[in-house]
Order: structure tokens, then C-alpha cells, then sequence
């Protein structure tokens, strides 16, 4: 299989279709973005359609990097052939790229020429443009187009003949356009391997698929597989009406499937949004690969496959990892109420606060309820849920006083079901003190586990402040998770402490 030929018609067709086409510092800027990455051709413009779009088209052919084939647009006419050879004969690779239609219904009711005259009037631009362009370069290219290719079935052999005729009068390239998208793919491709197979092996087949019905990334895919190696594409799916082939989709779903892609796939991203500014045309949230929600899951069963396959090269639901076409943005976790318990966990987690999955589990139908009423909820509301539910449980302890005396002495002062308890204790540190003064209370626990974090300032609204967990362990071995915040590190732990107590006196 023979490596795709990325043929970038974002200035041309995408140009072309724009409410302001692109002035020449626009269009030179693009052009170094196009070189970034690393297309093999680049359709500069159409030279007779403006003065502006002719100097425009002069000068990128100046530009031109070794080996870019520079093509410029031209109508079946002499002139507009003149204009494009003048625009950019002067180029390493230029390519004139000349068309007509051979649409049954195009040459009826917008030509309103016969089959034969227009045969006739492609094959004579063909031979004109490629005699006069390799008087300047004898590298020079020529490209002929069916316009409305996809509208060619009944008229398929006639068309094939007529291509015949057009690779003998010097056309290298021969693209076959669905210039509206009307059928299916599978039958665009089969028109497309009729021409495959009657024209000679080294004339190259291209295609340039418009996007009417949705379909062009996938007929531009499996026309690549069926030999059409030239595949035109607009970056952003630009172009007319609906759009063109969209060349971030075709370039990775090649790669997705075995293909040697000739490009820097690394640089769509930033390239994509950059073009979405420039040509003032946004990307829809859905958009595949580029859009703002292409990373988002938000079903509980979804964002448990995310999470678990996160790190790895094939995600449980996304097709490639976001670094692959230079986006440095994760997988986006949001909860609705169709998430689970694996979004709280993940959402509360990446906040900075611990938790673990089973309070994820408690907290998930609370936060749920919320969201049925608010829809997607932001980390600030479910951490909300999380100091109010994990924090702040309210239970039969209160704490009203507490102090360190001397070295180790340590007198608590606590309210239980009301009444108030004042106590010492001591021992190896406060809070071996402040555990010593509950048991002198008959509130008997074990420490197994003690953490203090730092937490960040903005959290919140409290301030720098720290977090203590601590694991009680009871009588029976059960063990209970206390956590709070506090500005005051010896406070957290107190009432990190009491934060387990009243989970289990309630
Ligand atoms: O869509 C089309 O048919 C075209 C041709 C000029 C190639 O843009
Ligand atoms: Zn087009």
C-alpha cells in the first residue's frame, strides 16, 4: 500500500468558503502551519477568481519547502490557466489543477453543453496546461478534476473514457470529487475503482469528498484503501456548505488503522485551533478529536473504563491517547446523574482531598440527587457535599476546649449528648495525649493511621490550612476514618478525632 499523499486544500476550498477569505499575511501564516505539518501539497488558491488571491498565490509559491507540490485552481479556460501558471510556475513542484464537469445533470442544467463538448473542452485544457507549464519546469504537475464525480453513475464509462483520453493529453493526477455527497460511501468507492482500474498504474487517483450527508471521512478513508492515494483535505473540515474531507479525521483514523501517515499528527491540535480563530468558525462541542467535549465521559459505566484505562496507549473510550495530536488536556470526568461513584472518587481525589471509594459510594447518591435538579455538577458543588457528609458529621461529641500543659499533659474539654466532660490525658505527642483523655472518658480507641496535608489556599475559601485523616481502630476491630481541616495543625488532628467519634456515636 502506497503512503497517503495529504493534499491540503484549506486555502483554496476552505478559503473560498469563508464570509472573509483570508488576506496574504493570513495565508502565509497558514502556509507555515501547513509546513509544520508537513503536508505534501498545498492548493495556494485560485488565481483568476481575485487580484488579491493571485499575489497571494505568487507568493506561497515563494514559500514553498523542498518537495511541496504548490497547486493553484484553474477553470477549464485558457486564461485562468494562464493566470495560475504565471501565479505559480515559478515554484520547485508546481501543479496546475484544472476542471469540468462530466455530471450528467451538470452539464444539462448548469452548462447546458453536450457530453462530447465538454470531453473535448477538458482534454484541450489539459493539453494546453501541460504544454505551457513544462516550457517553465519540466517537474511541473497537472491535475484535472470531475467536478460532481459522484454524480457520474450513469455515465461512468463515458466518463472513464473521457479520463483516458485526459492522462494521454498529460494529466498526472486525476481527482474524482463528490463535489454535494449524495450516496453512500460504498458506492462513491466503487465509481472510484472503475477509474482505478482503467487508467494506468502510475496515474495518481485523488479524492475531494464535500460533507453534506457527514459521510466524507470515512468515504476518504476507505477510498484510500481502495487506491485513491491523494487525499484532499481542509483543515477543520472548512470548505463550501457543509464543509470538506476533515483532515485531522482522516489523518488520524489512517493511523488509527496501520497507515504510515506522512504528517505531524502532533501538531493538529494547536493548528486546529488556530485555524478556528482565523477563519472565525468554531469547533462544535462534539466535534471528534479536536472539540472542547471529545474527552468528556459522564456515564458512570464510561468513567469507570476511562479511569481504569486512563494511562494506557488504547483507552476504553476515546480512540487515541489526547498526546498523539498534541492536546495536553486528560480524559474529563464531569458528574451528572448518570455518573457513579468513580467520578466522586476521581472528581474529590484531583481536588486534593482524600477519600476513599467507600465513601465515594455514600456520597454518589446525595451528589446524584443534587445533579438531577442542577445537571452537571463542578468539582466546587460536589466537595460541598464532601465537607458537609465526610467533614462536618454531626453526631453525639462536640468539642468545646482543648490544651497542652507542660510537655505532654493534655486537657480536653467536649460535650457528650450535651453534657459537658472535662479530662486529661498524656502521652507520646498530642494526639497520644488527646486519645489518652477520651479512654480516661470510656471512650477507649487505637490510632493506626495518622496523615497531615498541606492544602492549598484558594480550597474552599479556608485559608491555608491543613487536613488530618486519622483510622480509629474499636473494640471489635472496626475501623472508622476520621478526617478534618483546620488553620491550626493541633486543632485538625483534635477534630479529626471527633470527626470518627461522631460517626460512630451518633
Ligand atoms: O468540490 C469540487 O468539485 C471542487 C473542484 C474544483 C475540485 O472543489
Ligand atoms: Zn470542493
Amino acid at each position: 500500500m502506497k503512503q497517503p499523499f495529504f493534499y491540503d486544500i484549506t486555502l483554496r476550498d476552505g478559503n473560498q468558503s469563508l464570509k472573509k477569505p483570508w488576506q496574504l499575511s493570513e495565508k502565509q501564516f497558514i502556509f507555515e502551519k501547513l509546513h509544520e505539518l508537513n503536508v505534501q501539497a498545498v492548493e495556494v488558491g485560485f488565481p483568476a477568481s481575485s487580484h488579491m488571491d493571485f499575489e497571494a498565490c505568487k507568493t506561497l509559491a515563494d514559500m514553498a519547502w523542498d518537495n511541496l507540490v504548490v497547486s493553484a485552481l484553474a477553470r477549464a479556460v485558457k486564461s485562468d490557466i494562464d493566470s495560475a501558471i504565471k501565479a505559480i510556475g515559478h515554484s520547485k513542484i508546481p501543479r496546475v489543477h484544472t476542471f469540468l464537469t462530466l455530471s450528467p445533470f451538470h452539464m444539462k442544467y448548469v452548462l447546458n453543453k453536450k457530453p462530447d463538448y465538454c470531453a473535448k473542452v477538458a482534454i484541450e485544457a489539459v493539453e494546453y496546461a501541460t504544454k505551457n507549464i513544462k516550457k517553465i519546469n519540466k517537474d511541473a504537475q497537472v491535475q484535472f478534476s470531475v467536478e460532481h464525480f459522484g454524480d457520474c453513475i450513469e455515465n461512468i464509462d463515458f466518463v472513464v473514457d473521457t479520463l483516458k483520453k485526459i492522462v494521454k493529453a498529460g494529466a498526472y493526477v486525476i481527482n474524482l470529487p463528490n463535489t454535494v455527497e449524495r450516496t453512500r460511501p460504498a458506492t462513491f468507492i466503487n465509481l472510484i475503482e472503475k477509474v482505478k482500474n482503467a487508467l494506468p498504474e502510475d496515474v495518481i487517483i485523488s479524492m475531494h469528498n464535500h460533507n453534506d450527508l457527514g459521510m466524507a471521512t470515512a468515504t476518504t478513508v476507505e477510498g484510500y484503501f481502495a487506491g485513491a492515494i491523494q487525499l484532499e483535505c481542509c483543515l477543520n473540515g472548512l470548505g463550501e456548505r457543509a464543509g470538506n474531507t476533515d483532515f485531522a479525521q482522516v489523518a488520524v483514523a489512517l493511523h488509527n488503522n496501520g497507515v504510515d501517515v506522512p504528517v505531524n499528527l502532533e501538531k493538529i491540535y494547536e493548528t486546529s485551533m488556530i485555524i478556528s480563530q482565523m477563519a472565525k468558525v468554531q469547533i462544535y462541542e462534539k466535534a471528534p478529536l479536536i472539540g472542547p467535549e471529545a474527552l468528556a465521559h459522564r456515564s458512570g459505566i464510561h468513567q469507570d473504563g476511562a479511569i481504569k484505562t486512563k494511562d494506557m496507549d488504547f483507552g476504553a473510550y476515546r480512540p487515541i491517547k489526547p498526546s498523539l495530536i498534541g492536546r495536553d488536556d486528560d480524559e474529563k470526568i464531569g458528574f451528572t446523574s448518570q455518573s457513579g461513584k468513580t467520578a466522586v472518587f476521581e472528581i474529590i481525589n484531583n481536588a486534593g482531598y482524600p477519600i476513599t471509594i467507600e465513601e465515594a459510594v455514600r456520597l454518589t447518591p446525595i451528589v446524584k440527587e443534587i445533579s438531577e435538579k442542577k445537571g452537571e455538577l463542578g468539582t466546587d458543588e460536589i466537595l460541598k457535599v464532601y465537607f458537609r457528609e465526610i467533614l462536618d458529621v454531626k453526631g453525639a461529641f462536640e468539642l468545646v476546649s482543648f490544651k497542652l500543659v507542660g510537655g505532654d499533659k493534655f486537657k480536653l474539654g467536649f460535650k457528650f449528648n450535651g453534657e459537658l466532660k472535662e479530662v486529661e490525658g498524656s502521652g507520646n505527642g498530642p494526639l497520644d495525649a488527646c486519645l489518652d483523655a477520651l479512654k480516661n472518658a470510656g471512650f477507649s480507641r487505637k490510632l493506626s493511621f495518622y496523615k497531615q496535608y498541606a492544602l492549598d489556599e484558594d480550597k474552599m475559601g479556608a485559608g491555608a490550612s491543613a487536613m488530618s485523616v486519622i483510622h480509629l481502630v474499636g473494640k471489635n476491630n472496626e475501623e472508622i476514618i476520621g478526617r478534618a481541616i483546620d488553620q491550626n495543625t493541633a486543632r485538625a488532628n483534635v477534630k479529626a478525632i471527633f470527626n470518627a467519634l461522631n460517626q460512630v456515636y451518633k
